[in-house]
C-alpha cells in the first residue's frame, strides 16, 4: 500500500492514473479504521478505479477541551486495513502540511451547523468544511463517501458541494453497527467496560422510536420523551446531550414525523460521546 506524505507527492500519483483514465474515489478519515471506514472504501472502489483513503487527525474539528492529542493513531495497522477493503492509496499528511503557518480562510456553513453537534461542539463543523474542501482540492476526486452514521457532518458536506459548485460526487455510506446494534466508531474505544454494555441502549432508543413511528405515533415530543425514558432507565451512566426530531435535508425540527424525518441523539458518557441516528422513510 503506497503512502503519500505530502500534496506534492499525492498530485504526481494521481495525475499518473488520471492519464489512464481512471476515475479517482475518495474516502476521508481520521483513521483508527474499523469496519465503518472500511464499508465506505468498498462503496467508493464501486463508484470509481482508483481509491484515495486520506488518514488525518484535523486539528481544526476538535474543542480545546476535546480528545485531539488522545485520538487512537495506529497508520500500520490502518494501511494493512485499507488494503483488505482494496484502497489504492493513502494520504497521510502532517498537520504543517495541511496547516501551514499564517493559514487563514476556513469555511463556514451556515445554518445547517447551528443544531444537533454543532450546538454543544462550537467550531466542529467549520474545521470538517475546511479541511474537507481542502482535501477535495488536493485530491480533485470525481466520487467522495461518507457515512450516514455523522448525518449532520454528510449534510454540511453536500450543502458545501452545492454551494461552491464543487464538481465532485457526495456518497452516503448507511452506518454499519456491532451485533448488539452499537453504531461502529473510533471513540468506542475510550468506553469501560460499564459504559461499553450501556451504549446498545442509544440503537435501542431509536429502535423504538422507529416502531412508535410505525403504529401511527408521529407526534415529535412524545416519540422524543419515551427515547429519553428509554436513555435514562438504560443507560444512566450516560447524560443525553440531544435527542432532535429533524428534516434529513434542512436540519430543522419537525413536530410531526412524516417522510425523510432523521431522528439524531447524542449522549455523553464518562469516557467518550456517543452519536447515532435513523432516517425514517
Ligand atoms: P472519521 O470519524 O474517521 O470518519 C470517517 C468517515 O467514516 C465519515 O464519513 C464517517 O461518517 C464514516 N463512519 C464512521 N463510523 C461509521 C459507521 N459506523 N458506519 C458507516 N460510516 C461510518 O468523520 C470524520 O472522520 C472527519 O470528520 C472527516 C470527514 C475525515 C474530516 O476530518
Amino acid at each position: 500500500m503506497k503512502i503519500s506524505k505530502t500534496i506534492k507527492q499525492l498530485r504526481q500519483a494521481i495525475a499518473l492514473q488520471e492519464k489512464q483514465g481512471r476515475r479517482i474515489g475518495f474516502v476521508p478519515t481520521m483513521g483508527a479504521l474499523h469496519e465503518g471506514h472500511l464499508s465506505l472504501i468498498r462503496l467508493a472502489k464501486k463508484h470509481s478505479d482508483f481509491v484515495v483513503v486520506s488518514i488525518f487527525v484535523n486539528p481544526t474539528q476538535f474543542g480545546p477541551k476535546e480528545d485531539y492529542k488522545k485520538y487512537p493513531r495506529d497508520l500500520k495497522k490502518d494501511a494493512a486495513l485499507c488494503k483488505t477493503a482494496g484502497a489504492d492509496l493513502i494520504f497521510s499528511p502532517s498537520p504543517e502540511e495541511i496547516y501551514p503557518k499564517n493559514f487563514s480562510t476556513y469555511i463556514n456553513v451556515e445554518g445547517l451547523t447551528q443544531g444537533l453537534c454543532g450546538a454543544s461542539r462550537p467550531g466542529h463543523f467549520r474545521g470538517v468544511a475546511t479541511v474537507v474542501v481542502k482535501l477535495f482540492n488536493i485530491v480533485q476526486p470525481d466520487a467522495a463517501v461518507f457515512g450516514q452514521k455523522d448525518a449532520q457532518q454528510l449534510a454540511v458536506i453536500r450543502q458545501m458541494t452545492k454551494d461552491l459548485d464543487l464538481p465532485v460526487k457526495i456518497i452516503g455510506a448507511p452506518i454499519v453497527r456491532e451485533r448488539d446494534g452499537l453504531a461502529m466508531s473510533s471513540r468506542n474505544a475510550y468506553l469501560t467496560m460499564e459504559e461499553r454494555a450501556e451504549a446498545p441502549a442509544l440503537y435501542r432508543s431509536l429502535q423504538l422510536a422507529g416502531s412508535m413511528v410505525k403504529s401511527g405515533k408521529r407526534k415529535a415530543d412524545s416519540v422524543k420523551r419515551e427515547i429519553a425514558k428509554l436513555l435514562y432507565r438504560d443507560a444512566p451512566l450516560g447524560e443525553i446531550d440531544y435527542i432532535e426530531i429533524v428534516d434529513n435535508e434542512t436540519l430543522r425540527p419537525v413536530k410531526v414525523i412524516q417522510k425523510n424525518t432523521l431522528i439524531a441523539l447524542a449522549v455523553k458518557f464518562p469516557n467518550a460521546r456517543l452519536i447515532d441516528n435513523i432516517v425514517l422513510a
